[in-house]
């Protein structure tokens, strides 16, 4: 068995990443790493807590990961603090995650040796303008505009240089705005589905015009899954599912309509300061040299996976209906 060290592992898009990893790729034995700080929530991995190792720890103890790390084969590295709206609020978690969160992980993979893949996000690029013909490639420059990308950025730098000065065998993915399962309801799509359940009619920020090139989580990961097998040492793969023709007012109506609601039956709020206009990717160098394909790949996809979304949190009402008031209460401060 290959031990796999997965940080942030009750967190949205890692602890879908445990499941998948747990379904899929049976020669791994999984350890969990987790501060379980707000976004954190071991019921993600309820279901299967008794097949893998669960410790509840900060990726900033230097201590505890030179141990963790000397112990596995492959640290597979989601562990941030994510959400822009509270790196706006409330800077200095992701400093302290983002950025020395990943020197320690770097400190300890290079004194043991081991194998890294670094997860991070489009948002390192900056934005496009809605007309720009481009969608970002390996090749594009950094542009971050939040403090939440800017440590982004922050922390895949770090990662270049440890692999470039120090030889360290590691791998780096950047990947699009995500959804699915588990995924915390201060973000775009849970927090409309289910305002929706709530009564509340969805937010939208500003006209709506911007654009995210959404991808479902099951298809991030089994991109990471492919390059931690076949990935070249040293190098960055974009990860997108080609999404980027939908803008945030048609998921809004997107979700309106499949929840039985009239499309327009929802409403605009205060704009996110700085908000970036258009993401898109260039996922040919996965595709073509790896072979990726995504399962959920256009319009009708989208609308399949906002659907299995919608009746996961419909279904699963328990895991969330306790958070509900006081987020909203929380944008509500902000007039959104
Ligand atoms: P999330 O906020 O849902 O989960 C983050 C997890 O990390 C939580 O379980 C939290 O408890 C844990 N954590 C935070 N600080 C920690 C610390 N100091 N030590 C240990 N654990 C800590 O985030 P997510 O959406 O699942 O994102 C996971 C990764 O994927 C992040 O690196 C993010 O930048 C990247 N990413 C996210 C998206 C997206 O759309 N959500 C898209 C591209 C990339
Ligand atoms: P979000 O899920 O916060 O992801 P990110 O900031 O990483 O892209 O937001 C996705 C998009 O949706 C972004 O353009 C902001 C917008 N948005 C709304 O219109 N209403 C909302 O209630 C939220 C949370 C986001």
């Amino acid at each position: 068995m290959t031990k796999m060290l997965v940080t942030g592992g009750a967190g949205f898009i890692g602890a879908n990443f445990v499941h998948y990893t747990l379904k899929h790729k049976p020669e791994y034995d999984v350890t969990v790493i987790d501060k379980l700080t707000y976004a954190g929530n071991p019921d993600n991995l309820k279901s299967i807590l008794d097949q893998v190792n669960f410790v509840t720890g900060d990726i900033c103890d230097r201590e505890l990961m030179d141990k963790l790390v000397a112990e596995t084969d492959i640290v597979v590295h989601f562990a941030a603090e994510s959400h822009n709206d509270n790196s706006l609020r409330e800077p200095w978690p992701f400093v302290e995650t983002n950025i020395i969160g990943t020197y320690t992980i770097l400190e300890a993979v290079r004194k043991h040796d081991k194998r890294l893949h670094h997860i991070s996000t489009d948002e390192v690029f900056g934005d496009l303008e809605l007309d720009d013909p481009n969608r970002f490639t390996e090749e594009t420059p950094y542009n971050p505009s939040s403090p939440y990308s800017s440590t982004k950025a922050g922390s895949d730098h770090l990662v270049r240089a440890w692999i470039r000065s120090f030889g360290i065998k590691a791998t780096i993915s950047n990947c699009s705005n995500n959804y699915g399962p588990y995924q915390h309801i201060e973000k775009f799509i849970p927090r409309q589905i289910t305002n929706i359940l709530s009564d509340i009619k969805p937010k939208l920020y500003g006209t709506g015009e911007q654009v995210r090139d959404w991808i479902h989580v099951d298809d991030h990961n089994s991109a990471v899954h492919l390059i931690i097998e076949q990935g070249k040492l040293g190098d960055t793969y974009i990860i997108g599912a080609d999404n980027d023709h939908v803008n945030n007012k048609a998921v809004i109506e997107l979700i309106c309509e499949l929840m039985g609601k009239g499309a327009d039956w929802y409403e605009h709020v205060n704009d996110r300061p700085g908000h970036d206009m258009r993401y898109a990717m260039n996922s040919t160098k996965l595709r073509t040299e790896l072979g990726w394909q995504p399962q959920y790949t256009d319009q009708d996809g989208m609308r399949n996976g906002l659907q299995a979304t919608i009746d996961w949190y419909t279904e699963n009402d328990e895991w969330w209906k306790a958070e509900k008031a006081k987020v909203e209460a929380k944008y509500a401060e902000q007039g959104q």
